[in-house]
């Protein structure tokens, strides 16, 4: 039988790439929402909507993402990555099977190897701590959950890290971007094609294997490297990249120096074959 995949958010990063790939899966039924159609902060709504369409699954891409702007505006990043999944949590109690997207800020940054899963949490920022909370509020209340928290993710769609460079790559001489913060970038697009593996993996296993995931793509960069290798695939050279360390480059919200994500968890249990980051990227930019 068709199953009903709700998606939130449908209009950001993620969600818009995970629209890219519904042609590709004609077995599920999705039903795509963002804040216009389906404010998650609004139970009601939520609840309705998961009776209504007899929703099997609920891919959560919504969230409150400006890092520096939730320092401020505490109250609304909270409502947006907590409350509103606790009102998805409710809602899909005993009918919907939930896959909810994490970040890598729920950690400090203080780690020297990639972060798995079991390893303690400690968020340095509101948007960290807000995600955090996110998380605990849903696996209180359905357990068999699937959280996949990533990191540093693009698109060619909305705005992000690579396209902000590129803009600026074109308007400027020159560039200040931090080296001493180390990570891995995510192009949305992989993550939307684990997310649709993850689902395609419980309807043939018949079994969803709940918990928390690591996913980004596959090795180890830092922002002035990613900026130097978006500007060699570009083409820009125009541009003269400067590394300055994190202290001489100020924001609202603490970064973690160090967030690389261990993915053996989520490539052993669902077979989940993940591109290396300067792969995905050059598929990335070509598209731009
Ligand atoms: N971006 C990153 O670098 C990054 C890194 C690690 C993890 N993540 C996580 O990955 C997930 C996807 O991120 P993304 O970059 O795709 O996010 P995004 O582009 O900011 O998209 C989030 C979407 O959620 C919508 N939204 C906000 N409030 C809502 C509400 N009350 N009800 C329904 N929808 C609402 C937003 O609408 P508006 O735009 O109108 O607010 C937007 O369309 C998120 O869980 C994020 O925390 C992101």
């Amino acid at each position: 039988m068709t199953k009903n995949i709700l998606i939130t958010g449908a209009k950001g990063q993620l969600g818009s790439e995970l629209e890219v790939l519904y042609a590709q899966y004609p077995e599920f039924n999705f039903i795509p929402t963002d804040v216009d159609t389906l404010d998650l902060t609004q139970k009601e709504a939520v609840v309705k909507i998961v009776q209504d369409k007899k929703i099997d699954y609920i891919v959560n891409c919504a969230a409150y993402t400006a890092v520096d702007k939730a320092e401020d505006d505490v109250e609304l990043c909270y409502k947006i990555n907590r409350d509103a999944v606790k009102n998805l949590a409710e809602a899909a109690k005993g009918k919907a099977r939930i896959i909810h997207v994490s970040t890598d800020y729920v950690f400090d940054g203080r780690a020297t190897a990639p972060y798995k899963e079991t390893d303690t949490t400690h968020p340095q920022s509101v948007y960290g701590k807000s995600k955090r909370e996110g998380e605990e509020a849903l696996l209180a209340i359905c357990p068999e959950s699937i959280i996949i928290r990533t990191a540093w993710l693009y698109s060619i769609y909305g705005n992000n890290f690579v396209k902000t460079m590129l803009r600026l790559g074109k308007e400027r001489p020159e560039l200040n971007v931090v080296y001493d913060q180390k990570g891995t970038p995510t192009y949305a697009a992989d993550l939307a094609q684990a997310i649709l593996s993850i689902i395609v993996y419980t309807e043939k296993e018949k079994t969803f294997p709940s918990g928390v995931y690591h996913y980004s793509n596959e090795g180890i960069t830092t922002w002035f490297d990613f900026t130097e290798k978006i500007f060699q695939l570009a083409g820009i050279t125009g541009c003269t990249v400067h590394p300055i360390p994190t202290d001489q480059y100020p924001t609202k919200a603490t970064r973690p120096m160090y967030s690389v994500l261990d993915k053996t968890k989520i490539k052993e249990t669902f077979g989940i074959i993940v591109p290396e980051w300067e792969l995905s990227l050059k598929k990335c930019i070509n598209l731009l």
